[in-house]
């Protein structure tokens, strides 16, 4: 099987938080996952370095797009990399290769028929002398009533254009823009109706998508698709290559999403593989995003891709609900958010991996609070997995000499382990990866218990045969939690496979020889519990 997952491109104009991390974590699971099965995966993302949230930060900052660009999409590779990301290729879209393969893609589109040309009313700003970008533009959603930007509205999601927007204003120069025609690109969504109808009903009654994108999709169809302008007047972008119209940009619906290719192709490039095995009509594919990108990939790609006469449509949408932070919506204009290179520098990447996994707002808004993530690392991580690590192989160290004992596994441990390995598995693949980790955590509790029921301390001095098969169980199950335990916590989950010496996982259950342990470590250190209210205090003295 081909296996095709694409992250969500977060725009490089700030650092990211743990808001993008829960929505962009399922990539992951799903990439790490995918791979232990021995399928074919291809996991590509990258920075957005284009559009008017980098143009917006760069004027702010006095630099160029290009150096904001740079210093962000440096830094995103940092923190992917400590969080453990393990993206084929993650790229941004200030490359050649991006530029060259979504002009591609828009000449297609154009040869399809799909563009055309038309002359629209546009915010036009005569301070600043210009046509507003989209974003440029703020006022009042004139679905709900709330504050918005020109180019869509976050509180009742719907995509919006600038001139709709009530009072409105120019976001540079605070004066109220004028409207003035200029000629435009429009894609025809509308004649794509029935098609994603279809497409949408066929997600839906396999239940493929997640629930929000279910919704979110259906009521655009209800309402009616309806063409979208597709060239923007933007300093920083790719440009539309059609004569007369060079000094445009490619929008963000057909340019940010077309990165999804462009990353495919210019990984085939750079590894000499072919990338085509992942864009047919067999190939699984997972967009991974959160709730704000839904229509970007649910309406707007598979619209490109049908146009172009790709059949590789996305099969799976995996689009987070929000996260809060202390019961607040984040905010990063208001500062109200955690951001996670500042969060890496002090906690263990398992341990925010873990937390945002446990709570993430899968079906709903979830909460992230000082005070659970605390708990969960204390009492979770540390006090159920990793002392159910410790105490086994410690005892192991003190009463077996270090070596791993050849006993017999509990039968009833073994039905369980080999369950789980389905269980899990079906859950990862199905999206829920809340219920998959508390699945595998079912496992780690029984394990405590069937510790403390065996009494291995009693039984080592009354009945040596006992505790043997005791210890042979309990380290069966470690070696196969720390399988089981691989796309969510990868750093522990590898500590524990080097200490037990287990050659590579494949999901499929671990039974080893007998072995010397290599020098046991605690996995995880107590937080103390004091951060809790320094974090908080820092949080809100930091915000504005
Ligand atoms: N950078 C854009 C955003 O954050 C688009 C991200 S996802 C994409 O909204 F697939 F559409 F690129
Ligand atoms: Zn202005």
């Amino acid at each position: 099987m081909s296996i095709f997952i694409g992250g969500a491109w977060p725009y490089a104009n700030g650092s990211l938080h743990i808001g993008h991390l829960s929505s962009l974590l399922p990539g992951d699971i799903l990439a790490r996952y995918f791979r232990l099965k021995g399928e074919e995966v291809l996991y590509v993302s990258g920075s957005d370095c284009n559009g008017t949230p980098i143009a917006i930060k760069a004027k702010q900052e006095g630099i160029s797009p290009k150096d904001i660009a740079d210093k962000y999409h440096k830094e995103f590779m940092e923190t992917f990399e400590k969080l453990g990301f393990t993206y084929d290729c993650y790229t941004r879209t200030d490359s050649q290769q991006h530029h060259m393969v979504v002009q591609n893609v828009f000449l297609q589109l154009l040869e399809s028929g799909k563009l055309y040309k038309k002359e629209e009313k546009q915010c036009y700003c005569s301070t600043c002398e210009q046509f507003l970008p989209d974003r440029f533009v703020e006022g009042i959603c004139p679905h709900c009533g709330a504050q918005a930007r020109g180019d869509q509205c976050d509180y009742c999601s719907n995509l919006l254009n600038p001139t709709e927007l009530n009072d409105k204003i120019c976001k540079t120069c605070g004066d109220k823009p004028i409207i003035r025609s200029t000629e435009h690109l429009y894609f025809e969504l509308s004649s794509l109706q029935e098609e994603l109808e279809g497409y949408v009903s066929h997600a839906k009654s396999n239940g493929l998508w997640r629930d929000n994108a279910i919704r979110l999709s259906e009521r655009y169809l209800i309402e009616g698709l309806v063409d979208r302008a597709v060239s923007r007047d933007l300093p920083n972008g790719v440009s539309v290559p059609v004569k007369g119209h060079e000094d445009k940009k490619i929008y963000v619906w057909i340019e940010a999403v077309t990165g999804y290719y462009s990353a495919s192709k210019q990984w085939a490039l750079e590894k000499g593989k072919d990338d085509t095995i992942f864009w047919n009509e067999k190939t699984i594919s997972y967009y991974v995003h959160g709730k704000d990108n839904i229509p970007f990939h649910s309406i707007i790609w598979p619209s490109i891709l049908t146009s172009i006469g790709s059949k590789a449509l996305p099969t799976h949408i995996v689009s987070n609900e929000y996260l809060t932070i202390e019961q607040k919506k984040l905010s990063t204009s208001r500062n109200w958010a955690i951001w996670v290179p500042e969060m890496l520098k002090t906690y263990h990447p398992d341990s925010i991996r873990y937390f945002l996994i446990a709570n993430a707002p899968e079906t709903r808004d979830a909460d992230f609070s000082w005070r659970e993530f605390v708990y969960s690392h204390n009492s979770e991580l540390l006090g159920a997995y990793g002392n159910f690590v410790n105490r086994t192989l410690k005892f192991l160290e003190k009463s077996f000499g270090g070596i791993t004992p050849n006993g017999k596994i509990d039968t009833d441990v073994r039905v369980i382990v080999n369950d789980l390995y389905n269980e899990v598995g079906y859950l990862i693949e199905r999206t829920q990866f809340k219920k998959a980790l508390e699945k595998v955590f079912s496992l780690v509790r029984a394990s405590n218990k069937y510790f403390d029921e065996q009494k291995p301390w009693i039984q080592v001095k009354e009945n040596h045969d006992k505790c043997t098969d005791t210890l042979t169980t309990c380290v069966y199950s470690i070696a196969n939690l720390s399988q089981l335990l691989n796309p969510f916590i990868p750093f522990s989950s590898e500590a524990v496979r080097k200490t037990l010496g287990i050659k590579y996982f494949n999901w499929e259950e671990i039974e080893l020889a007998s072995i010397t342990l290599r020098k046991v470590q605690p996995l995880f250190e107590r937080i103390d519990k004091g951060v809790m209210d320094e974090e908080i205090s820092k949080l809100k003295y930091n915000s504005i």
